[in-house]
């Protein structure tokens, strides 16, 4: 297993660490930063080499709540991840937020839907119950890049076929907290996001 702190062998992965620690260095932040990365990360999810790469991964998402992730990639500088999930046909992740990180979640094969959803009661963010309405729900095909921006909740819904998706984080999953919630009871449950599965890209 390579050092996860160096850059993939991938060209195009490693050209896009290269563009996203480049937009790192101009000092941008948060929507204008991210916005940014998404323009870069594009092109990677088109390269024939991350498709083929792909087809090799093994699945990470069984069933929920049991979510791994692919860990390909830590910047040593700014913090970013390179993460990927697997899903199994039809899986229905739970209600979840991403903790206080952005996230990028780039689909390289098959078709998602995704619901997002608002906690409206204004209550701690770590504690229950939570009242969550649901705000809508869009689909995604290859190539489509969702946006989570921090404290955004939603829920992955895999489509008929298996789902691989080429995901950005802001950090390492297990450095930082992330929620599940309940709709029905309001149950909030607090924990450090999916486990990680060290692989070379
Ligand atoms: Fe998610």
């Amino acid at each position: 297993m390579r050092d996860l702190t160096e850059k993939p062998n991938l060209p195009a992965a490693a050209l896009f660490v290269d563009c996203v620690r480049a937009l790192f260095k101009t000092g941008l932040e948060g929507e204008l930063l991210w916005t940014k990365i998404k323009e870069v990360m594009a092109p990677l999810l088109e390269d024939q080499g991350l498709r083929s790469a792909a087809n090799s991964w093994p699945a990470t998402v069984e069933a929920a709540p049991s979510v791994k992730n692919l860990l390909f990639y830590e910047d040593p500088d700014f913090g970013f991840v390179l993460n990927a999930t697997v899903r199994k046909p039809n899986l229905l992740t739970n209600i979840h937020d991403h903790g206080d990180k952005w996230t990028l979640y780039g689909l390289i094969t098959g078709n998602e839907i995704m619901h997002r959803y608002k906690r409206t009661d204004g209550g701690d963010p770590d504690r229950g119950p939570a009242v969550i309405k649901q705000l809508g729900s869009h689909k995604m095909a290859p190539g489509d890049i969702d946006v989570v921006p921090p404290g955004a909740i939603h829920q992955e819904q895999a489509g008929p076929a298996q789902s691989i998706a080429f995901i950005v984080r802001e950090a390492k999953g297990g450095t930082f907290t992330q929620h599940h919630f309940k709709l029905e009871t309001g149950e909030v449950t607090c924990n450090t996001g999916p486990g990680l599965i060290p692989r070379s890209l």
